[in-house]
């Protein structure tokens, strides 16, 4: 969701006359776009601040944006006292008007306004050269994880409408785009409305936007267990261009420590919704978030998710070791050991690896459907994205850019296949 807020930024400051560019160090404005999920990527940003103010051009304008800009406004002030503007993910569409002034002022900016943002960031200026685009649908979650800082950072939930939802991927679709993955931090909750107000589903808006002309393919990201509901997970068996991927974040297997996070659903909860998802849709593709660590976790409850990773079996997955968020329930409970936490990170990963691997290793000599999206590594090599998520990278011109081309799997590696054109 970065990605996209920061695109909508770069919309902004082209409609000013400022253009991107990548040499942040002799730019006249730098945006850090902050993540504040886990304490490393918070520090990560003051770091970044040093290095930039110490570096950077005399008179540049430094501007902070995300979630850390959100959460420590102030104390980015205190920290850092030479950014000139601060604003959260709900006020980036503030941009426009301080440009318009050209004054940053030393400003705050942390309401949230998600209506004037999507009101306001609809023009797209920015070169769009990927076939792939993000477009956020949702914004927000009401769900409160005991972890997590999102319904802090970036407020109650709020669905776009589903016109400005169609007007957007229409405009995206002009520009060349083919492939979209629509946003939301709690994705499957949408419930935007249509230009009567009647309100629809994630499941009636991807239908809506597949009979968009020139849409081929839609995948959605992230989804809560208890918000898949009958209609999306058989929608899965029926649109073909809905990706047969499911990234469905379960983050503990063990009950104990799912009611401890304020989970909303059990494991056999989760077990059942795989099992509908996989009859719908068989060859489905699933990936999921763990969280290790989190305060109270025995080796017993570590071992239920071993046990649940085990019997899903994914192809892809990520997992964190818990991190305490100021502000959040779990905050000041007691944290595991940390030699502990190492280990139990160690051992889930190379479980998720070797999933991977397997997962991957079924492929060899299947044909699967490529979308090229630009030169791979070697020479003569170009990449793509496979209808289940992953990279595929083979020999080839780079004229096949931006086609669906059949490529014949002949080599896998942990991240990525190898193949030819079929
Ligand atoms: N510590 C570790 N991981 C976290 N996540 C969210 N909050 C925390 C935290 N406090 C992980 C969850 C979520 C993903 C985006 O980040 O697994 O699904
Ligand atoms: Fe955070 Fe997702 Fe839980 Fe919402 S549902 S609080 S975004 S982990």
């Amino acid at each position: 969701m970065n990605v996209y807020d920061s695109d909508k930024m770069k919309d902004i400051f082209i409609s000013h006359n400022v253009q991107p560019t990548e040499d942040y160090l002799n730019a006249d404005f730098v945006v850090l776009n902050t993540c504040h999920i886990r304490e490393k990527a918070t520090e990560k940003t003051y770091s970044n601040l040093g290095r930039i103010n110490k570096k950077g051009k005399k008179n540049q304008k430094i501007i902070v944006a995300g979630c850390v800009a959100q959460a420590e406004g102030e104390l980015i002030q205190k920290r850092a006292p030479y950014v000139d503007l601060v604003i959260g993910p709900q006020s980036i569409q503030s941009l426009d008007h301080f440009l318009e002034r050209n004054d940053l002022s030393k400003n705050s900016v942390t309401e949230f306004d998600a209506i004037e943002k999507f009101d306001t960031l609809n023009q797209i200026k920015r070169n769009q050269n990927s076939k792939s685009a993000f477009v956020t649908i949702q914004e927000g979650c009401d769900k409160f994880c005991h972890f997590c800082v999102v319904p802090y950072t970036r407020g109650s939930e709020y669905s776009r409408t589903v016109y400005e939802i169609e007007d957007e991927v229409k405009s995206l679709v002009d520009l060349g785009v083919v492939e979209f993955t629509l946003l939301g931090q709690n994705v499957n909750a949408f419930h935007g409305n249509d230009a009567s107000g009647q309100s629809h589903s994630l499941a009636s808006l991807i239908n809506a936007v597949s009979e968009i002309n020139g849409v081929e393919r839609i995948t959605y990201s992230t989804s809560h267990p208890v918000n898949m509901t009958d209609d999306l997970i058989q929608l899965h068996g029926t649109n073909h261009k809905l990706m047969p991927f499911l990234h469905l974040p379960v983050q503990s297997g063990s009950n104990k420590i799912l009611k401890l996070m304020n989970r909303k659903h059990s494991r056999d909860f989760y077990f059942d919704i795989i099992e509908k998802v996989r009859k719908a849709k068989p060859d489905i593709a699933l990936s999921s978030d763990f969280i290790i660590g989190f305060p109270g976790e025995t080796q017993k409850d570590f071992e239920d998710t071993l046990d649940l990773i085990r019997r899903i079996k994914y192809m892809n997955s990520y997992s964190f070791k818990y991190s305490p968020r100021p502000g959040t329930p779990a905050a000041n409970k007691e944290e595991i050991n940390k030699d502990i936490l190492d280990e139990r990170l160690a051992i889930i990963q190379e479980l998720l690896d070797e999933q991977q691997m397997e997962y991957n290793r079924n492929f060899i000599t299947k044909t699967v459907k490529v979308l090229i999206d630009g030169a791979g590594k070697l020479n003569g090599q170009i990449k793509g994205k496979s209808e289940f998520n992953q990279s595929v990278a083979l020999e080839g011109e780079e004229n096949y850019i931006g086609q669906i081309i059949p490529v014949q799997i002949k080599d896998v590696k942990m991240h990525s296949l190898i193949g030819v054109r079929a």
